[in-house]
């Protein structure tokens, strides 16, 4: 599975380009409006190339004075994904998942310490949302702020002494899949002017 950047436009015409993008875009759309929170998985692995894809997709979020204060650990051995879930008091389905990303806010990197959790936040959105893309499922577990959830895992994981972590973002295939999601559009919530 090629990253994003690797997209053949020179294979396309222009008309062609202008297709495919309009495509990818309502594939993209869609990725987000029918993502949901997902915490029962099936027992089946996932696949490296989807793991380095939701990777990419995170590292493609916007990050204050691009920053990019992040870092990441990718759990698949059983006995950490069980240890994980004991992280959080509402992390249990760690222990299920076949895999999990742990965001982490590496402080070296960090110019911007007022933003590094907002960067945070929109590299884990763009995990979730890349993972409905692909036809995974996740669910944002929050560690940060609570001190005693960061430090667990921190512990679990073996983390560099500079690597807090954020958030644990457990992935694999939906045993339970939707039939729809809800829409949360609110006409109310918004103010033309
Ligand atoms: C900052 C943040 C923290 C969250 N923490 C947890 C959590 O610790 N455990 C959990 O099961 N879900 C957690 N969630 C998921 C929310 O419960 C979920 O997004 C919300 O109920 C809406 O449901 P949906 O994601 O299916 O649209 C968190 C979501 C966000 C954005």
């Amino acid at each position: 599975m090629p990253p994003y950047r690797a997209i053949p436009f020179s294979s396309y015409g222009a008309c062609g380009i202008i297709k495919y993008i309009k495509k990818l875009r309502g594939k993209i759309m869609e990725a987000i409006f029918s993502r949901h929170s997902v915490r029962k998985f099936l027992p089946k692995p996932v696949e490296k190339e989807k793991l380095e894809r939701l990777l990419q997709a995170a590292m493609a979020a916007p990050s204050a004075g691009n920053q990019h204060p992040w870092e990441f650990y990718v759990v698949q051995e059983p006995d950490v994904l069980q240890r994980l879930a004991t992280c959080s008091p509402y992390a249990g389905c760690c222990a299920q998942a076949p895999a999990a990303i742990v965001v982490c806010k590496r402080d070296k990197l960090v110019r911007f310490p007022g933003f590094a959790n907002l960067d945070l936040s929109a590299c884990t959105e763009n995990i979730l949302i890349e993972a409905s893309y692909l036809g995974l499922g996740g669910v944002w577990l929050a560690l940060a702020p609570y001190k005693a959830r960061m430090k667990a895992t921190a512990r679990t994981l073996q983390t560099a002494a500079d690597s807090i972590p954020f958030a644990i973002v457990p992935i694999g295939y939906e045993a339970e899949p939707k039939a729809t999601v809800e829409s949360r559009y609110d006409e109310t919530r918004i103010h033309w002017l």
